[in-house]
């Protein structure tokens, strides 16, 4: 059996846990051991997806529950951490995953496709930091092997270092993300709880469905990727599952690239 971090006794919440990278994530974490809130849009086809990864925690033998929340809105972020702390008696660890894209030339895009990315991309992942540092206070750090009192995982994008045109929102968002983690990452390391990032690259999921569908596509995509192949969400899952076991202790502030090199500026292999 491949190894799997260990997180028997916590609890995980998963934003847009429902597909995609949260999907793998909340997967994950409960393969490992602890009990996962996956939280959906109040959709109906995000709601249906989210039952569909909690029957199969529970499957696997895992503990999960489903909770509907815009994580762009004050209210149902709270909301969401009281299903935590009703359903599981608090959280441990907050994996910051939901994010969107709204594509557009910047001499096209709206106000509305800028607000939206930034909110949910952004806004978001501080709301959902917030309400888990309010619940990760006053609780004592465990010790040793549980050494922090609470972790955060935004996963962010290559987009945080990498500039993308025609998603302008995208890329500000992601590079917010970037020093939003750092700051909190030095504003909460005497509390003991540990920030960190994930990068994902391209992985195969709906969000960039465009990019390898077609033979076409997945072949211009895969000259961006030195490793030669598209990521999967449980490539990012299992860096995600390690950030957040006691396995990663001494690490706080830093951002994890799991793209198969797509950062190591590829065209300059040979050139230049
Ligand atoms: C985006 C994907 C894109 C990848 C690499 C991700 O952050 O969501 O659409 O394929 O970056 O460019």
């Amino acid at each position: 059996m491949r190894h799997v971090a260990d997180l028997s006794g916590r609890v995980a919440v998963v934003t847009g846990a429902n597909s995609g990278i949260g999907r793998g994530v909340a997967l994950e974490l409960a393969a490992a051991g602890a009990r996962v809130v996956v939280n959906h849009r109040p959709e109906e086809d995000s709601r249906r997806r989210a039952a569909e990864v909690v029957d199969a925690i529970a499957q696997a033998g895992g503990a999960a529950v489903a909770a509907a929340a815009d994580i762009s809105r004050e209210d149902d972020v709270e909301q969401l951490f009281r299903v935590a702390r009703d359903h599981f008696q608090g959280v441990d660890i907050l994996v910051n995953n939901a994010g969107i894209e709204q594509p557009a030339a910047i001499q096209d895009m709206t106000l509305a496709q800028w607000q939206r990315v930034i909110d949910v991309n952004l806004t978001g992942q501080f709301l959902c930091s917030r309400a888990a540092v309010r619940a990760f206070l006053g609780r004592q750090p465990k010790p040793p092997p549980d050494a922090a009192a609470g972790k955060i995982i935004f996963i962010s994008s290559v987009h945080e270092v990498i500039p993308w045109a025609f998603q302008a929102n995208y890329a500000a968002s992601k590079g917010g993300v970037s020093l939003l983690m750092q700051s909190l990452a030095q504003e909460l390391a005497p509390m003991k709880i540990r920030v960190n990032s994930v990068a994902p690259g391209a992985i195969r999921t709906p969000i960039n469905a465009p990019a390898w569908n077609t033979p076409e596509s997945l072949a211009a995509l895969l000259k961006l990727i030195p490793y030669g192949r598209i990521g999967e969400p449980e490539d990012v899952a299992r860096a995600v599952a390690w950030l957040a076991s006691d396995d990663s202790d001494y690490v706080t502030g830093s951002t994890l690239f799991v793209d198969g090199g797509m950062t190591l500026y590829p065209a300059f292999r040979g050139a230049g």
